[in-house]
């Protein structure tokens, strides 16, 4: 019995004319055929998986064509566009709000997410980038196939080639056994190539090559291997920059831009902060099994101002470090000395100016006092009584310390 070659043409190549063969091949094959073990139904069903996933993959793509066409239509508030995508289950594993830039790299990201086409995402540091690459993933056809990240920036140059397209056994000194490189293992998925800006030229033009021919070749081996990868890049990098220097290639540039994001500095998304401060004080309190701290005015204040060199990721350590610290409430002292402003920085730290030696001593015993609680209510899974025993204490006297620090026993306790 002729079975089709699945490895008829797919991804970028795929065409209504392929389609339509494999229909054709799989009718024959049904008609002519007068019976049917189960090793052929088997493979006719995944024939028929392959040929169902190619229609998604194009119907993917004639939805993004389209929508990529649309009339605009009446202007949608970004409230809207918010409840539109998450109406659309769109696939997203952090918070959004309403800022209009963010959305746009939102709602471009969930029309590519289907196609195969390359994405390239640029934007500071700690601007989500990295989460944005999942996303692009996750919402696409390939969302149960491999997503492979290489970080272009810290592999050495006498690696890349065999990081990235594998090696044959022999291939250099220390190349033991066969290995398959990052593109093998993204055959079918998705290929994150994070620090992109970071790629040396000759790295470049191998890139390039891979882009063009869907081929690769492991180093020391002749044998062309056809992967089917869906590239999305990312770099805090200017790339045009990088091109006018000489340190990138514009075609390469052009090739991974096909659809090209850039994620706006937090500085420049404020509306954004207050939610994304509720969203990690809630994900730290579950982390620390704790309730969710509860800021000053003050401190609200100051982190709605603040630059975020570090983007998202700088504000996220800034709501883990003081869901660790501080107790109900976190103040201007639970911020990171060095951005703590002059005014709180005079009020906390002056242990050896304004405050006494027994003030001083006071705060440092009840830090310790409060992270050995917290300590020991996880080891024993929030039992008091349990623990009362451990320390050869008295119940309730552990009940008064545990008050004193807002501690709530049943937040350690385990979910049966
Ligand atoms: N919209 C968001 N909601 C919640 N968390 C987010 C959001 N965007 C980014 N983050 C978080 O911020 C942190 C930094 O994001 P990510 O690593 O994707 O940034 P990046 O741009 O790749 O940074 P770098 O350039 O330093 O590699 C991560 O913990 C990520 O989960
Ligand atoms: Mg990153």
């Amino acid at each position: 019995m002729k079975l089709f070659n699945q490895g008829i043409p797919r991804g970028s190549a795929m065409s209504y004319a392929a389609l339509l063969e494999k229909i054709e091949i799989l009718r024959s094959t049904l008609r002519w055929a007068t019976t049917l073990q189960r090793d052929d139904i088997e493979k006719l069903l995944r024939q028929a998986n392959v040929l169902r996933d190619d229609v998604m993959q194009l119907s993917h793509k004639e939805r993004f064509v389209q929508a990529v066409g649309a009339e605009p239509g009446p202007a949608k508030s970004t409230g809207e566009r918010r409840q539109a995508l998450l109406a659309r289950s769109f696939v997203f594993e952090g918070t959004f709000g309403d800022n209009p830039r963010l959305l746009d790299a939102l709602e471009i990201a969930e029309k590519a997410a289907p196609t195969d086409l390359p994405v390239l995402v640029d934007g500071e540091s700690g601007t989500g980038k990295e989460l944005m690459a999942k996303v692009i993933h996750a919402n696409g056809s390939r969302a149960d196939k491999p997503y492979i990240s290489v970080n272009c920036g810290a592999i050495p140059d006498s690696l890349l080639e065999s990081e990235l397209f594998g090696h044959k056994k022999g291939a250099f000194t220390g190349a033991a056994t066969d290995r398959r490189g990052k593109f093998e293992s993204a055959h079918h998925g998705t290929i994150f190539l994070d620090e992109i800006g970071e790629l040396p030229l000759p790295g470049q033009v191998k890139l390039l090559r891979v882009l063009q021919s869907h081929e690769i070749q492991r180093v020391g081996s002749d044998e062309t291997i056809s992967v089917d990868t869906r590239i999305v890049a990312a770099t805090n990098k200017n790339l045009r920059r990088l091109i006018e220097q000489g340190l990138f290639r514009e075609d390469l540039f052009y090739r991974l831009s096909v659809i090209h994001l850039t994620l706006p500095p937090l500085r420049e998304r404020k509306d954004e902060i207050p939610l994304l401060i509720a969203y990690y004080c809630d994900e730290a309190a579950e982390a620390l099994k704790r309730r969710p701290v509860k800021t000053t005015a003050r401190l609200r204040d100051f982190l709605l101002g603040y630059a975020y060199p570090g983007n998202i990721r700088e504000l996220r350590n800034i709501v883990y470090r003081m869901s660790c610290l501080a107790g109900e409430t976190a103040d201007l002292s639970h911020l990171p000395e060095d951005i703590r402003p002059a005014a709180a920085r005079g009020q906390v730290q002056p242990a050896a100016v304004a405050l006494s030696m027994s003030e001083a001593k006071r705060i440092a015993s009840d830090e310790a006092e409060r992270a050995c609680l917290e300590r020991g209510l996880q080891e024993t899974s929030g039992a008091v009584a349990e623990l009362a025993r451990r320390w050869e204490m008295n119940r309730s006297h552990l009940q008064i310390l545990l008050k004193k620090h807002g501690m709530h026993s049943k937040d350690f306790r385990k979910e049966a």
